[in-house]
């Protein structure tokens, strides 16, 4: 393995993403040399301290500013871990990646898609996910504390929206299950599309 292979999952909130990748990762571990899981905004120091600061604390006025904190994040996790590990050959596990910033930031908030889509392709250093899973599943989530999750059921409607559309653009990238399946099923497509990929490696 030389140029690794990128996985990322995507989703609205409460879809079972943490379930699946946790699966998918041990799985994984027994196959290949080097497996990393990491999370979106997170993953780094910095990354974990603007996590906090956007989830929890601060409410941003602007959407193009909420947007750079998450670049941010993103920035920092793919120079210091991302790249680096898909180098050494790894397969990372990406929990929410750019897609992430067109579905909610975008479509979400009604920032410009094309803005977002610049800063993400700089940010990334042109590294797209080899194979992003839309994990599709009721657009109404149970409410939860957290700030970003207590928003209505139009804006969720808008971010499920903007991961449809997102698979129109690159559907070869995509693969949607749709999450209402047992976590089992679910589990069983997701391998099934991995594992053709590492043989393609
Ligand atoms: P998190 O608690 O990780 O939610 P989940 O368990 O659903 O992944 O919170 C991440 C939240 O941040 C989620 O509501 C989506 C949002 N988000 C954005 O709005 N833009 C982004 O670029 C990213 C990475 C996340």
């Amino acid at each position: 393995m030389t140029s690794g292979l990128l996985i990322s999952l995507e989703g609205i909130d409460g879809v079972g993403k943490t379930t699946q990748i946790e699966r998918i990762c041990a799985w994984l571990r027994d196959r290949v040399d080097e497996v990393l899981a990491v999370r979106e905004p997170g993953g780094t120091p910095l990354g974990e301290a603007l996590r906090e600061l956007i989830l929890q604390r601060v409410e941003a006025q602007s959407s193009l500013a909420e947007f750079l904190v998450f670049a941010a994040a993103r920035a920092e996790l793919v120079e210091t871990v991302v790249l680096p590990a898909l180098a050494r050959g790894a397969v990372v596990v990406m929990d929410r990646f750019i897609d992430s910033s067109v579905s909610y930031q975008a479509f979400g908030h009604g920032l410009a898609v094309k803005i977002v889509d610049q800063i993400n392709r700089v940010v990334v250093h042109e590294r797209t996910p080899d194979l992003t899973i839309w994990l599709k599943g009721d657009p109404f989530p149970m409410a939860r504390a957290d700030r970003v999750e207590e928003r209505d059921a139009q804006y969720y409607a808008r971010v499920e929206q903007g991961y449809q559309w997102l698979v129109q653009q690159e559907p070869q990238r995509w693969l949607v299950v749709d999450s209402r399946q047992s976590p089992d099923e679910v589990f069983g497509l997701l391998q099934e599309r991995i594992e053709t990929l590492l043989n393609d490696m």
